[in-house]
């Protein structure tokens, strides 16, 4: 089977991190957020992915190459002029969907779960329509597609951020389709949600299959960490042996291997460690996630940050309120930061008491 995976977007609500990687390559639960999607798909026999890209394939082609090697699947990276939104896409890579009737997956590339292809699979097969898409429930729909379905799972009706509360179920960015629905997309920019679904609906075409378990849209800080939280407590139910155990360990801890930790550290709950990161003696992290290579000194308090690629944290600093720190970036010692957003290679040389971009 084949899937397409949507990565064309800017991941402008994820910078800083995404001013030094294409927002699909940062590492959520330190596996770049494609890895986790690709991992599944290949679980449920797709031997071909086609990303479509518009703009930083280099990246994407370089650093996953290799991981899909690994993996036995076959990427194909479909590059677009102009960004073609989430429906033109697959007009670009028309020749590849259409051969015969096997159904494709469609991923946007930014989401999180226990993706359940299978079961998206069969319950595609057994309705037999054009279409089914993944719903879930959320507390503040206006930000997503939102989905009106009967019983048997047939949409009523799909509206894409609507300003007056319809339903709390809404599309979980994640498709299969039968290739008749090229029919209904023309190769140039088109929103799958706004111009396609609806018309989808109304032909009664499209179902919903509803998710069971964690799910979130990664695609913003605040997100991310309360994503990463959600997918640690999955973690210890599925496979509790990938968590870290150890002293000063409080709750879901990941760490890398590599990473090196410091005496009397309190690590957790709801931590994520990268490869080679270093946290020096009695630090204490919470909600947070720490990408390579990044050094956190002694006695530093962490909650609720992301601590960019290289960026060094200095001693008894505290920082908290969705904190991100881009690529390299040096806080220096007993600072305090509340929410900043700091952009790659800055030096912070002074607290930052209230949330703001520091650039
Ligand atoms: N190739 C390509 N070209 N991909 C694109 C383009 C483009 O021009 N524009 C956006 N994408 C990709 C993004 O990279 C992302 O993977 C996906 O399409 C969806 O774009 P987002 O920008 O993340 O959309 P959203 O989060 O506001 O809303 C979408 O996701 C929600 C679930 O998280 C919609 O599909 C909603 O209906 C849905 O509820
Ligand atoms: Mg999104």
């Amino acid at each position: 089977m084949r899937a397409v995976i949507l990565v064309g977007g800017y991941g402008t609500r994820l910078r800083p991190l995404t001013l030094s990687r294409p927002k699909p390559l940062v590492e959520f639960a330190n596996k770049p957020m494609l890895l986790h999607q690709i991992e599944a798909l290949v679980a449920t026999n797709v031997t071909e992915v086609i990303l479509a890209v518009s703009y930083r394939a280099e990246e994407m082609e370089r650093d996953l190459g290799a991981e899909a090697r690994k993996l036995g699947v076959r990427l194909i990276f479909s590059h677009e002029t102009e960004p073609l939104g989430t429906a033109g896409p697959l007009a670009l890579v028309r020749d590849l969907l259409d051969s015969g009737d096997e159904p494709f997956f469609v991923l946007n590339s930014d989401i999180i779960c226990d993706f359940p292809f299978k079961q998206l699979l069969e319950f595609h097969k057994n309705h037999g329509r054009e279409g089914t898409i993944i719903v879930t429930k959320v507390e503040e729909p206006s930000k997503y597609g939102v989905v009106v379905y009967e019983e048997d799972g047939k949409i009523q009706s799909f509206v894409e951020k609507p300003q007056e509360f319809i339903s709390n179920k809404i599309n979980a960015g994640m498709y299969i389709f039968n290739p008749s629905i090229l029919k209904r997309i023309e190769l140039k920019p088109t929103s799958i949600e706004k111009e396609v679904f609806p018309y989808m609906a109304q032909d009664g075409e499209l179902y919903a299959m509803e998710l069971t378990g964690f799910w979130m849209d990664v695609g913003q800080p605040k997100d991310f960490l309360k994503g990463m939280s959600m997918y640690l407590t999955s973690l210890r139910q599925k496979s509790p042996e990938k968590l870290y155990m150890g002293p000063g360990v409080v709750g879901n801890v990941l760490v890398d291997e590599t990473a090196k930790i410091g005496k009397d550290c309190r690590i957790g709950p709801n931590v994520t460690i990268g490869p080679g990161v270093v946290l020096s003696d009695g630090c204490c992290i919470k909600r947070s996630t720490i990408l390579k290579e990044a050094v956190i000194k002694e006695h530093a308090w962490l909650d609720g940050c992301i601590v960019g690629w290289r960026s060094v944290v200095g001693r008894w600093v505290r920082m908290e309120g969705i904190t991100v720190l881009g690529e390299d970036v040096i806080v220096k010692d007993e600072l305090y930061i509340n929410g900043g957003q700091v952009l790659p290679h800055k030096n912070i040389s002074s607290s930052v008491p209230e949330p703001q971009i520091i650039m």
